[in-house]
């Protein structure tokens, strides 16, 4: 049993297979966290529920340990949850209301409000093997009068005491996402947060808290990822009296809804976890759990052709088919034409919202590049972006009360369009429609969803009744209700989150989509740290990788075809260059690499993921791949630059059998036999001189 009721101390003991996550009701029925950490005897625990006072500016100091705080009485800390009552009152006092087990897996703490009929579940789901759990809130209103939730969040987790508290999370912007970062924590509150519609490039939902000093390989690290696609919240904070917590969920920032007599609201889930692995257990927990729990599916990424950077919006039939020509000699397996093949859609000031094919760019209709691209082997794809619309668009003619929209203000252009509000029940139907049409009418197999600007004048012109500040809520609500029903419509379809890079990438818009586009900066250099910030929380299957021109266009850096094909490698592999101006030997060259990562594809797409070097600290990266079976692996490494008669590097590898011999091959044809013990302990040297040099190397079990 993972979960368990200690009657006689009143505690709630939730277990998995490397910690214990323990609560209970004390005295004065407040639901209060005990212990989150390595397993300990729950029955010894039970002092911890004592409540404390300290003086009357504190008088209730253990309220900043709750499981699930409401705004009221002497709760000061971060809330879980605010609310008005119809006569005005704002003030809670949720009390313990009983608990359920609706499966060995799942707990639901019952509370609610001392006077109103205001019900809340805190909910628990449990997933021993990866030592996470799962919660997420539903709040009820039996009352009958509307109440106004101001702030609802999914929950609070509670850090075990520590000397020091150092945050980890991630920053950056378009073309730099996923920038790792880490801070230590004083008293006061630490927020990171999106306010821009989308869970965007600038933050991303996940936390990690340790005593700064955990590593890749070893130490205590509590964590947590949440779900939400649009403005979320995650706050970090110490009080005064040394306790830390984390609150996330829905950004209660300018989104307060009303909660009508009779219904309720379910918040996203917010998965934490627990490891003393350090950083390299905690993303390995959240990537096989992303695999079994939260993907859509479980198909290896197909190798993709994606005409992005090779045509911008000139595209046309002719183009596209010397491109697929080309892709296919690569051993390409899916050819992906992206912006730029509808409506008026010759640059970004027009077209979008649009969704016919253009009749000068495809004089005989798509279906001709598509029979093109299947009688070459591959499957065919498409690019969307059905929330934006260019003012300069006849869908914007026809509908122009469908965009976001404060009567007295222009509207914000950004990328010179505007955003449907895609919280009215029309726009929604609407996005529904086209996009049934164009999967029923085309043979197509894979949609890249876009979404290229941030939400601004979020008003609505609609009569509809819906209250302004839920459209945050309500779009994103519809945007996974699209998705959900197109998944339902067409289940061979495989669909990519992309919002101008990886501003959409959550494990709210994991359930739905396949992969992911990442960033925009396709240079392989500034990927490798894109990529390592990503996957300390983001499973490397469904990172999405381009093999594009040297020199890059952004930064004009100049990278071996080896080094771009390596990095793009470490995810699934996608080239995005214009190939029809490769040589024959890059061609080539190119084609061998398709080839290789289809041999290693498994180990990539199924397989655990050890950082061994990052550039953060030093001029070499590497990373390795273990099969899920153990039989193969695969190491990255790359040098930045070399310092002559700078000490001989090695790298010590991870996650291997001690006791077993592995065939390592560094280069073709070069290979040794090395027990795992040498290969872990003494490393295998890594010889690699210059600037921007890589090396692939593949072990093999052989005994
Ligand atoms: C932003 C995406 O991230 C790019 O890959 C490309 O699809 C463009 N939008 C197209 O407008």
């Amino acid at each position: 049993m993972s979960i368990c009721y200690l009657k006689e101390q009143n505690l709630f003991e939730i277990r998995t297979h490397r910690s214990t996550y323990l609560f209970g009701i004390n005295e004065r029925g407040t639901v209060q966290h005990v212990y989150w950490g390595s397993p300990v005897e729950a029955s010894e625990c039970a002092d911890r529920l004592k409540p404390r006072h300290h003086s009357s500016f504190d008088a209730a100091i253990d309220q900043e340990t709750e499981e699930f705080g409401g705004w009221g009485g002497t709760h000061f800390a971060e809330p879980v949850l605010r609310a008005t009552f119809s006569d005005g009152v704002r003030d809670l006092k949720m009390v313990y209301d009983g608990f359920g087990q609706p499966g060995d897996r799942e707990l639901v703490i019952r509370l609610k409000d001392a006077h109103y009929a205001l019900r809340v579940e805190v909910h628990y789901r449990v997933i021993p093997e990866f030592d996470l759990i799962e919660r997420y809130v539903q709040v009820y209103n039996d009352e009958t009068q509307p109440v106004k939730i101001e702030q609802i969040m999914s929950a609070v987790w509670s850090v075990q005491a520590l000397p020091e508290y150092r945050l980890t999370h991630v920053t950056g912007r378009w073309a730099a996402e996923f920038q790792l970062r880490s801070e230590t924590l004083s008293e006061g509150k630490k927020t990171l947060e999106s306010r821009r519609g989308f869970t965007g490039p600038h933050a991303n939902p996940w936390f990690a808290i340790d005593n700064g000093k955990a590593d890749e390989t070893s130490g205590q690290v509590w964590f947590g990822a949440l779900g939400w696609s649009g403005n979320w919240k995650i706050v970090a904070e110490k009080t005064t009296f040394g306790h830390v917590r984390v609150v996330g969920g829905v950004n209660d920032f300018d989104s307060s809804f009303v909660l009508d007599p009779g219904s309720s609201f379910t918040t996203p889930v917010f998965t934490g976890g627990y490891t003393s692995e350090g950083f390299g257990g905690m993303s390995r927990n959240l990537h096989r759990y992303q695999a079994e729990y939260v993907l859509p599916s479980s198909r290896p990424r197909k190798v993709l052709y994606n005409s992005w950077e090779a045509t911008y919006f000139d595209v046309t039939a002719e183009g596209q088919k010397a491109l697929a020509r080309r892709a296919a000699r690569l051993g390409v397996e899916r050819f992906v034409v992206d912006d730029g093949w509808f409506g008026a859609r010759n640059s970004d000031r027009a077209g979008l919202g649009d969704w016919y094919v253009n009749p000068e760019k495809f004089p005989n209709g798509l279906q001709e590049l598509i029979d093109e691209v299947k009688g070459l082997g591959m499957e065919f794809g498409l690019w969307v972006e059905p929330e934006s619309v260019n003012p300069d668009s006849e869908l914007f003619r026809k509908h122009p009360e469908w965009v976001y929209h404060f009567p007295t203000r222009e509207g914000t252009l950004l990328r010179n369009q505007l955003l449907l509000n895609l919280a009215l029940p029309e726009v929604k139907a609407f996005v529904l429609d086209f996009m049934t049409e164009l999967l029923s009418r085309y043979e197509i197999s894979f949609i890249k969803w876009d979404m290229n600007r941030t939400v601004t004048e979020p008003g609505t012109m609609s009569a509809e009744g819906l209250e302004g500040r839920s459209v945050w809520i309500r779009h994103v609500e519809n945007l996974y209700e699209i998705w959900a029903e197109l998944r339902r419509r067409f289940p061979d379809v495989e669909f990519e989150t992309c919002a101008g890079g990886g501003g959409r990438i959550d494990l709210g818009i994991l359930r739905f989509a396949d992969q992911a586009w990442i960033s925009d900066n396709t240079d392989a250099r500034d990927r490798l740290t894109i990529q390592e910030g990503f996957g300390y929380v983001y499973s490397p299957s469904v990172m999405m990788c381009w093999v594009t021109e040297s020199p890059h266009g952004f930064n004009g850096r100049s990278l071996p075809l080896s080094f771009r094909f390596h990095s793009a490698m470490m995810g699934g592999l996608g080239i995005g260059a214009d190939i029809t101006g490769w040589s024959e030997e890059e061609m080539e060259e190119a084609a061998r690499w398709v080839a290789v990562y289809k041999e290693i594809r498994p180990t990539i797409m199924q397989g655990d993921l050890y950082r061994l070097e990052s550039m953060r600290n030093t001029n070499a990266a590497a990373y390795q791949y273990v099969g899920q079976d153990g039989q193969e692996a695969v190491v990255f490494a790359f040098l930045h630059s070399q310092h002559f008669g700078s000490e001989e590097r090695r790298l010590r590898l991870q996650g291997l059998d001690p006791n077993a011999v592995y065939e390592v091959e560094s280069a073709p044809g070069a290979t040794v036999q090395r027990h795992g013990s040498t290969l872990m302990n003494l490393g295998i040297p890594l010889t690699l001189q210059g600037d921007y040099k890589s090396r692939l190397i593949r072990l093999k079990r052989v005994d």
